[in-house]
C-alpha cells in the first residue's frame, strides 16, 4: 500500500540517509489535500533509516546500490527503471547523496526536485553547512530547486534564510536548517504535485 490516493501525482523519493525530509513528506502526504503520492522510496544503499521510515508507513521501498554499478549512467538508468515501473511523474531528492546522470533529466524534465542546506548559488555540493560556517557567513539557509545537469544548479523554486548564531556548530546550525526544510520541502512537493510550478528559464513561477 502507498500513502495517498491514486488521483495524486505519483513521485519517487530518493534517499541516502536518515530520511527526516522523507518523514516530513510522509507526514504531509497523510493530508488528503496533499498534491503528491509517494509511490516508492529509492535508496542508494541498504540499511539506512530512511528505508525504515518507508517500511513503517507501508510504502514500497527499493535499494539501487551505488556500489553495484560501474558508472553513473548505469546507476541512473537503474533508478529510472524503478521510477518508470512505479509510473511516477517526478523524482524528489530528499538527502540523496548521488549525482544523477543526464538520462534522468531527459526522462524527467523540470520534474526532479532537490533540497539543499544553503542559499544557492553559495556552497553547492557536499558539506554545505560546514563550509558556510567556516566561511563566516552570517546568513545561510535552505534552497529547494529543480535539478539540471550541473550540481545544485537548476532553477530555484523556493529559498528561506537562516541566521547563523555565535557559537553555532555544524550540527546545531544544520538542525535549525532542517527545521525549515521540513516545512518548505513538503510545500514545494505539494505545489509540484498540483501542477502549480512553471519553469521559465532560470525562474520558477508559482501559479494558483
Ligand atoms: C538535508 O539537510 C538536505 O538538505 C541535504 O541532506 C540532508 C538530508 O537529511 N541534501 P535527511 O536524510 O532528510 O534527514
Amino acid at each position: 500500500m502507498s500513502v495517498g490516493t491514486t488521483e495524486r501525482t505519483r513521485i519517487a523519493v530518493l534517499v541516502s540517509g536518515s530520511g527526516s525530509n522523507l518523514q516530513a513528506l510522509i507526514d504531509a502526504s497523510l493530508d488528503p489535500d496533499f498534491g503528491a503520492e509517494i509511490a516508492v522510496v529509492i535508496a542508494d544503499r541498504p540499511h539506512v533509516s530512511a528505508l525504515d521510515r518507508a517500511a513503517a508507513q507501508d510504502i514500497d521501498h527499493v535499494v539501487v546500490a551505488w556500489s553495484d554499478f560501474f558508472d553513473r549512467a548505469a546507476f541512473t538508468a537503474a533508478i529510472c527503471d524503478v521510477a518508470r515501473r512505479y509510473e511516477v511523474a517526478g523524482l524528489v531528492l530528499a538527502g540523496f547523496m548521488r549525482i544523477l546522470a543526464r538520462g534522468a533529466i531527459e526522462q524527467y524534465p523540470d520534474a526532479i526536485i532537490n533540497v539543499h542546506p544553503a542559499l544557492l548559488p553559495a556552497f553547492p555540493g557536499a558539506d554545505a553547512v560546514g563550509r558556510a560556517l567556516a566561511h563566516g557567513v552570517t546568513v545561510t539557509g535552505v534552497t529547494v530547486h529543480f535539478v539540471d545537469e550541473q550540481v545544485d544548479h537548476g532553477p530555484i523554486i523556493l529559498q528561506e534564510a537562516v541566521a547563523v548564531r555565535s557559537g553555532d556548530t555544524v550540527a546545531v546550525l544544520h538542525g535549525r536548517i532542517q527545521k525549515i526544510e521540513h516545512r518548505v520541502f513538503p510545500r514545494v512537493v505539494d505545489a509540484f504535485g498540483k501542477g502549480l510550478l512553471r519553469v521559465e528559464g532560470r525562474r520558477v513561477e508559482w501559479t494558483s
